[in-house]
Formats: structure tokens, sequence, C-alpha cells
């Protein structure tokens, strides 16, 4: 706009605006008091993160801070509380927190909630800051953003925080660092740990329905999986016309309850989950799901209470929403089953015909993608024991 001025004019414009604004400043500052509070590393990062990334759409403004959640103390009370093991009780203590501060967003990511119909598959990938190893592989092989097949893949990390301190603080820059270079990160401010990653997910389903209501399908997993994407839309873009309505399917796991053995990572006590059973879910490695069922996934969630076990959780939602999971061959989160010991576990012969295989190294994945994109990979000779 300044171009259509004269030089003098454009100095005397722009010294007026300066003054102007100065003028508003005190104004403001004197008349409403406001704090004169320093902001804090993260504030003033996510604001520049804000102002760095031009598009975004402020028809659909956000609350990025919640006050903190307060412990609910009052679970003491539970029988034998005292006895229970300390992530137990430190669950109880916050198992109603549904709220926490975003501190990294991209409201962006699918188009705006109009432009998420173009997003074919979303990968929804759970990882904990410190995984930058495992994040950084997976954007160079399966999770690459793409038109795959004449649709669109696009990736997502989801991500807490994680220690405390000046080590806290170190790994959410990591993360910012990621974020602009990557454009792919949602980091909430809650303690990422194994027993929180529920909440991770209903997190990540309630932005969903703020940002991408309208994606096909995702993909939801771990970041150390090999997940077969390329298998993926092939198999997606099989459903007849119009797609698949509701979609849940992966590793199927049924008549299953509660873990009740205090060593185990699953322990969950009767003070958390009282019945002896589960419904029916897909394992958290990995399952393939329509846009349509995380909607009503995340709608059922309000009313369930959380379980700490996230999997289990998704089936609780789909029960109640009276949709079932289903069984896929292809997606195996409970790792492969080699038969004969001498066959290669690696061979991508094998992961040819896969949609999911849970931990998998990141030193393996970069040759396993670059051996499946190979059009001369030879399986004529390959031996299936597995
Ligand atoms: C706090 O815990 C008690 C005991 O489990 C429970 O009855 C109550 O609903 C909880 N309060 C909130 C706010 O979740
Ligand atoms: C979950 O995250 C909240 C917020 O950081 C924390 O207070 C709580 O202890 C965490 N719960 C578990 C079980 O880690
Ligand atoms: C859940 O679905 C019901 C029925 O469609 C609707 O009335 C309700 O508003 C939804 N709730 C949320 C939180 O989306």
């Amino acid at each position: 706009m300044f171009r259509f001025y004269n030089k003098v004019t454009q100095n005397k414009v722009a010294t007026a605006t300066v003054l102007a604004a100065l003028v508003v400043v005190v104004y403001v500052g004197f008349f409403q008091n406001i704090p004169k509070r320093k902001l804090t590393f993260r504030e003033v990062s996510v604001r520049k993160y804000e102002t760095d990334t031009k598009p975004i759409n402020t028809q659909h403004k956000y609350t990025y801070s919640w006050p903190k959640c307060q412990r609910n103390n009052t679970v003491t009370k539970i029988p034998d509380f005292n006895s229970l093991p300390s992530h137990i009780k430190d669950f109880l203590y916050y198992r109603h927190c549904r709220h926490f501060p975003m501190l990294l967003d991209l409201p962006d990511k699918c188009g705006g909630p109009e432009g998420s119909a173009d997003v074919f598959l979303l990968l929804v990938i759970k990882s904990s800051p410190g995984n930058y190893d495992r994040r950084q592989v997976l954007r160079n092989t399966w999770a690459k953003e793409r038109l795959q097949n004449g649709v669109w893949i696009r990736r997502l990390f989801i991500s807490g925080t994680q220690d405390d301190g000046f080590e806290k603080t170190r790994l959410n820059r990591l993360l910012e660092f990621e974020q602009r270079r990557h454009n792919d990160i949602l980091q909430w401010d809650f303690h990422d740990s194994f027993f929180n990653l529920t909440l991770k997910q209903i997190l990540f389903l309630e932005w969903m329905e703020r940002n991408c209501p309208h994606v096909h399908y995702l993909l939801n997993g771990d970041d150390d999986v090999f997940a077969n994407t390329d298998n993926m839309v092939v198999f997606l873009q099989n459903f007849k016309r119009g797609g698949r309505k509701h979609l849940f399917t992966g590793h199927l796991i049924q008549y299953v309850g509660p873990v009740r053995e205090t060593w185990s990572k699953y322990y969950v006590p009767v003070q958390v989950h009282e019945p002896e059973s589960y419904p029916p879910y897909c394992g958290g490695g990995g399952f393939l799901l329509s846009g349509y069922t995380a909607r009503i996934i995340y709608n059922m969630s309000h009313s369930i209470t959380i379980l700490p076990i996230d999997d289990v959780y998704m089936g609780m939602c789909l029960q109640k929403g009276g949709l079932r999971p289903e069984s896929h061959p292809g997606v195996r989160t409970a790792g492969l089953y080699v038969i004969d010991k001498e066959a290669d576990r690696y061979d991508p012969c094998y992961f040819r015909e896969m949609l999911l295989v849970h931990r998998f190294l990141s030193v393996h994945m970069y040759v396993m993608w670059h051996s499946l994109q190979d059009p001369n990979l030879d399986c004529t000779n390959y031996y299936k024991g597995q």
C-alpha cells in the first residue's frame, strides 16, 4: 500500500503510526492495568510460533491455556488406596482431568475443517518428546506426507511433556525446532506417560473434531511400528464407492479382562476398573479407523470414565457407540511369529504383504521401506514359513 506514496509521505506515515501505537500502548497499559508479568519461555515461543505460521484460521480460535487441573483428594477414601502402587495413585488423583494447555498446534493441518475432506489418510502417531530418532526415521519412510495413488496422506505426532525443569524445557525446545522444520506436532502440557495415553487419545480426538472433522481414514499408532502405508491406501481404496462409514480394524483382542498382577505394566486394580472383562478392542500399536468412527468414539468418551489402558478405552467407546472392532490379518501388533528360526525376520517379502508390524527398530526401518519401494524386489523364492 505504501508504494503509492512518495518517500517523504511514507516516512511521515510511518512515524505517525509508531507514535499512535505508542499512545495506544501507554493508554491501554495505564488504564487497564495490564499485568507486568514477564512472559514465560513457552508463552513467548508459542506466540512466536503462532505469528510465524501464517495461515491461522481465526474463525476457529481455541483456548490454549487451561487452568491447572486440581488433584482429587477424595480418592484417598477409596478402599486400600494407600496400598496401591504410586503410578496408580497418581492416575486416580488426576483421572478426571481432560483439558491441558496446548503448546504446539497445527489448526490448518488438514486445510481447515472444510478442507479436511481432502485428506484421505491421517497418520496419528503417539510419540514422547524424547523419541526424536523415531520421528525422524518415520518422516523419511512410511509416514512421509505424500500423494499416494491419487490421495493425500498427512502426518501428525501427538505428544505431552517429559521430565521436569531444565530437561523438560530442553525437550520442549526440541519439539519446537522440529515443528518449524516439519509442521507435524501436536503437543499438550501433560506428563507423557504410559498411563496418560488415554488422555492423549482424547485430546487428539477433541482436536480432530475441531480441525479435521472430515478426514476419511486415520491410522492411530505408536512410533515404533512399521506401517506399510502404501498397502493401507490400497486396502482403504478397495472399499466400494463412498468408502466405509464405520471402520475400526487391527489386531483384534477379545475375551480378556484387566491384568491383576501388580508387577505388570498393564496392571489395573479393582479400584480402577471393577469388572473382570474388557470389551473387544484392537491392539494399540496401530489400528485403522474411519473419521466417522473416530468422531463417534470422541462423542462417547464424554460419558466414559478414563481407563488408563488406551486401546481398551477405545473398545469401551466403540461398544457404547454400538460399533464393533474388526480383525485384520495384516496388522501384527503382537509382533511376528517366525516359525523358521533360520528365516530372516526382516525379509521385505514378508512385509510386502503386511499392513503393520509392532516393535520395529528405527535402524531397520529405512532399509525395509526402500526395499519395498524397489520395483525389482524379487520374492519368487520366498519361503512363507512365517
Ligand atoms: C473424586 O474422587 C471421588 C472418589 O473416587 C469421586 O467420587 C468423585 O467423583 C471425584 N471427583 C471428581 C471431580 O472427579
Ligand atoms: C498425567 O498427566 C498429568 C498432568 O501432567 C499428571 O498430573 C498426572 O500425574 C499424569 N498421570 C500419570 C498416571 O502419569
Ligand atoms: C454426541 O452425539 C449426540 C447425538 O448425535 C449429540 O446430541 C451430542 O451433542 C454429541 N456430543 C458431543 C460432545 O459431540
